[in-house]
């Protein structure tokens, strides 16, 4: 069990590669396979991707071992890690624990679209590929079925996350991310193979930058955070259960690579087939329950509906062990600062996320309440991926450099000099002064151009519930 008073010693991952591939199922989910596809699709492709990398290279990994410097160094959670050292800055915790809630006021949607889909495989879907398309618009606008495929994946994470960390996630990390990536490579393989599938991958790596906009980049800053799991504290969280002797910046290493490999990866699974089946890229964040469904269809056969089934499968466990770090950083906030049991912890702040989801659900048939005629889904993923995320990520970036000592830092990340790391000067200045400026630009730049439609004005309200948070901070 995770216990996070002082007194008893922090529950530690069982083993190195435990923790590797508990941080690497918490980075590697839908933001891999289902958003990061659709999204570069929808923003012009290769100049996307290139700069989502750049993001990745230089903020990402930074911004990863300093979640994990602090969560190992504090030993505690996110809100816990900031107030242990200074209570002004909770309110950076605190904004975690609410990207925590909006982001699974959302996920489970998606997550219980990969489970419905394996029943949906296993019940002949296949055999009618002409029918593949239109089935995925009817099935999520539909008001009641998503919602017990909803229902079934949040139900799953409360069974995972109430027994505590160690056991549960590490094991299905191991031997499930590895049988999705094996499946990732076969569906590219079969993609590439399909004729007019080069102009997929000229799509997806030969940038055209004229395409462009401050849109596209706070687009892919988003995506680098969502996708590395940053920002809001999960990978504080998990760090905080890594042990002394560990080398952090190798870890960091390892897991932004998998994270990012996963993503190009799914990026070749997907596009070369579309262009093949002659779909249009910005089909939206149903291309990977059209694309790969009909890839295996054309595949055909026993292979075909095999390979289907377990990458769904694969792809529901993946998005599992992602979800459950994002449940796993409200639990532990309820646990360590509200005195909540486990078992209370998690049933009351699923109830929370399950409300969320319905609205969400609803909002992709076009039922429920707008703002700025934006639906509830589109309103939680804006507000985390383009605002909260990026925004968490730029204060534990301050924090860390204007608020820790720096030579506090250097003791943590080296392992009190244990461990070199010739970069930690270029790190360090990279925390302190380029990312967050960089942030703070490509967030304004975002939010300008998005007064265009009305995410500008949602953006700018995502900015005042952070202000708030802010103000209030000390009494939460
Ligand atoms: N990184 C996860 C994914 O790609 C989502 C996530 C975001 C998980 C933030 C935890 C924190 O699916």
């Amino acid at each position: 069990m995770v216990n996070n008073t002082n007194a008893k010693p922090r529950d530690a991952w069982g083993s190195r590669l435990g923790f590797i591939m508990a941080a690497a199922g918490s980075a590697v989910g839908l933001g891999n396979i289902w958003k990061f596809p659709y999204t570069a699709g929808e923003s012009g492709g290769g100049a996307f991707v290139a700069i989502y990398l750049f993001f990745v290279i230089f903020i990402g990994f930074s911004v990863m071992l300093t979640e994990f410097a602090i969560g190992r160094k504090t030993g505690l959670s996110a809100v816990g890690a900031f107030k242990s050292t200074d209570r002004r800055w909770s309110f950076v915790g605190i904004m975690g624990v609410l990207s925590g809630l909006l982001i699974m006021g959302f996920y489970p949607v998606v997550g219980g679209w990969s489970i419905a889909y394996i029943y949906k495989i296993a019940s002949g879907l296949l055999s009618t590929p002409e029918a593949i398309g239109d089935s995925f618009g009817g099935f999520i606008s539909n008001p009641v079925q998503p919602l017990m495929w909803m229902a079934l994946y949040l139900f799953l994470n409360i069974l995972i996350v109430i027994r505590g960390i160690s056991g549960g996630i590490e094991k299905a990390g191991k031997i499930l991310m590895p049988l999705l990536f094996v499946i990732l490579i076969i569906v590219s393989v079969k993609g590439l193979t399909l004729p007019g599938s080069s102009e997929g991958l000229k799509f997806l790596f030969s940038p055209d930058f004229s395409v462009v906009d401050s849109n596209v980049v706070l687009a892919a800053l988003g995506q680098a955070f969502f996708s590395l799991s940053l920002g809001m504290g999960a990978m504080i969280t998990y760090g905080s259960y890594l042990k002394k002797k560990e080398n952090l910046v190798q870890n960091t290493a390892m897991v932004t690579a998998m994270d990012t490999g996963v993503a190009i990866l799914a990026g070749i699974a997907m596009f070369p087939a579309m262009f093949a089946f002659g779909m249009e890229p910005a089909a939206g964040p149903g291309l990977v329950f059209v694309v790969v469904p009909q890839l295996f269809a054309e595949m055909g056969g026993m292979i075909g509906l095999l390979l289907a089934l377990l990458f769904f499968i694969g792809l529901s466990v993946a998005a599992l062990t992602s979800s459950v770090s994002l449940l796993e950083v409200v639990v532990s906030y309820l646990i360590d600062e509200k005195g909540m049991k486990r078992p209370t912890a998690v049933i009351s702040s699923s109830v929370v996320m399950a409300s969320l989801c319905v609205l969400a659900s609803l909002s992709l048939g076009g039922v429920g309440p707008t703002l700025f005629d934006t639906g509830a889904f589109d309103i939680f993923d804006l507000l985390t991926d383009k605002i909260f995320l990026a925004v968490g990520g730029m204060f534990i970036c301050i924090f860390a450099g204007w608020r820790l000592k720096r030579d506090e830092l250097e003791k943590e990340i080296t392992n009190d000099g244990e461990v070199s790391f010739p970069l930690f000067g270029l790190w360090y200045n990279l925390v302190k002064f380029v990312i967050p400026g960089l942030i703070a630009i490509v967030a304004i730049a975002g939010i300008m151009s998005g007064f265009d439609s009305g995410k500008g004005a949602i953006m700018v309200m995502g900015l005042v519930i952070i202000g708030l948070a802010a103000l209030f901070s000390k009494k939460l």
